[in-house]
């Protein structure tokens, strides 16, 4: 019998890679695109000329069986594909961070300390405090053995040829203010940053951390010209480190038994997404009370305004910091999976032609696809108003 070719796109690859396999099979006749190959190579799965070689089916006796379902049911069972580490990563050349406040300069250690790039540009416009962040950085390397070396200084051109630019400049809240406040004084940053990009680093991804978050990556995307998948909003992987940090701290386990994401706007709007929310790979409802887990969504919407309330002077440096380099670590493939992050939707969830927060698969060109999760009736509509807010607020 003649078997149809089939046409192998990164979904087959990323769901290959989602059930725990290393290789996917392609048979005679099989059209492989390029993003799936690109795809295969950032998951670490190999494409193998079909067909293979069945091993012989290994048969188990019913009281082992019976002794593996027990153990995965077991509170200490961990799916081990959760947040997987995998080995190819890209070591990135030069990472461009414009502003070096306490997030770029945040961003710039962890980079440092994570051997991921060879060549760490900071720019700001206050006088000495990029030259200064570069100086103190490069002091730890005789202790850290850092390999990364930092250069600051006031001129947007020095972020040329970057891989990737994190911008962060930007006015942050005072006490009482929403994010959204920000929107006309930090759009003259967004834009000045977008005009150096496009002049000196017009093949960089762009990370946008400026606040009010999802109209300055919309700002972004529209000043630069770049295509959807070169520009991205960091909040999605903060939002939900702040759930299931909440979450953990309610349930008193550790965070690394919660899975849990945050979705829709990076303000009064955003969608953290009970229904997916585990723990120990079990629903959360299981774990929590109803108002348990309503004060751990107030927390998460409200952690960064917490922050802000305590400090007086700034917004919350470490963790927006850390959520910045998770979205580093999967653009150059050293974890794997989806992660939240602002981007310009293009029918997903129903929704077009505004930027927010989904689930994406990131790569070296960085969207590589978004993931369309199944969410309750309520989350859906929780993420069209989310959209319809921030759409008023950009007048679009
Ligand atoms: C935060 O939520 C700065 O918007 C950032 O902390």
């Amino acid at each position: 019998m003649n078997r149809q070719s089939r046409v192998i796109g990164a979904e087959h690859v990323s769901m290959a890679q989602r059930a725990g396999k290393q290789a996917l099979e392609i048979m005679a006749g099989d059209i492989v695109t390029d993003l799936a190959r690109e795809t295969a190579h950032r998951l670490g799965i190999n494409l193998l000329n079909g067909p293979l070689e069945r091993p012989a089916i290994a048969r188990t006796d019913g009281s082992k069986q019976m002794m593996r379902g027990l153990y995965r049911r077991s509170p200490h069972w961990i799916d081990p594909r959760k947040g997987k580490v995998i080995g190819k990563a890209t070591r990135l050349k030069k990472l461009g961070l414009i502003g070096a406040g306490g997030v770029g300069a945040n961003i710039a250690h962890l980079a440092a300390n994570g051997d991921m790039v060879d060549e760490i540009a900071l720019v700001d416009i206050v006088p000495g405090l990029a030259e200064s962040v570069a100086m103190d950085l490069n002091h730890a390397s005789g202790i850290n053995g850092s390999k990364a070396r930092a250069s600051g200084g006031m001129e947007l051109s020095a972020i040329a040829g970057s891989d990737v630019v994190i911008v962060t400049a930007g006015r942050a809240r005072s006490p009482g203010m929403s994010r959204s406040d920000l929107i006309n004084i930090n759009a003259r940053v967004i834009r000045s940053a977008a005009e150096a990009i496009r002049s000196h680093a017009p093949n960089a991804i762009v990370i946008v951390v400026t606040n009010p978050l999802d109209e300055m990556t919309f700002e972004m995307l529209k000043a630069t010209g770049l295509p959807r998948e070169k520009v991205l909003g960091m909040a999605g992987t903060l939002d939900s480190s702040r759930f299931r940090n909440a979450l953990a701290r309610t349930a008193n386990v550790n965070p690394s038994d919660v899975e849990a994401i945050t979705l829709g706007s990076h303000g009064d709007e955003m969608a953290p997404i009970v229904s997916k929310a585990k723990i120990k790979g079990r629903p959360v409802s299981l774990y929590l009370s109803k108002d348990q887990i309503d004060a751990c969504v107030r927390d998460a919407v409200t952690g960064g305004g917490q922050v802000v309330a305590l400090r007086k002077t700034g917004s919350a440096t470490l963790a927006p910091a850390h959520a910045s380099i998770e979205l580093v670590e999967h653009i150059r493939g050293a974890k794997a999976g989806a992660v939240p992050v602002s981007v310009m939707l293009d029918g997903e969830y129903g929704i077009e032609g505004v930027v927010l927060g989904v689930p994406c698969h990131l790569g070296i060109n960085g969207i590589v696809s978004v993931e369309e999760l199944t969410l309750s009736p309520d989350e859906l509509a929780a993420l069209k108003a989310a959209a319809d807010a921030i759409k008023k607020r950009l007048g679009v």
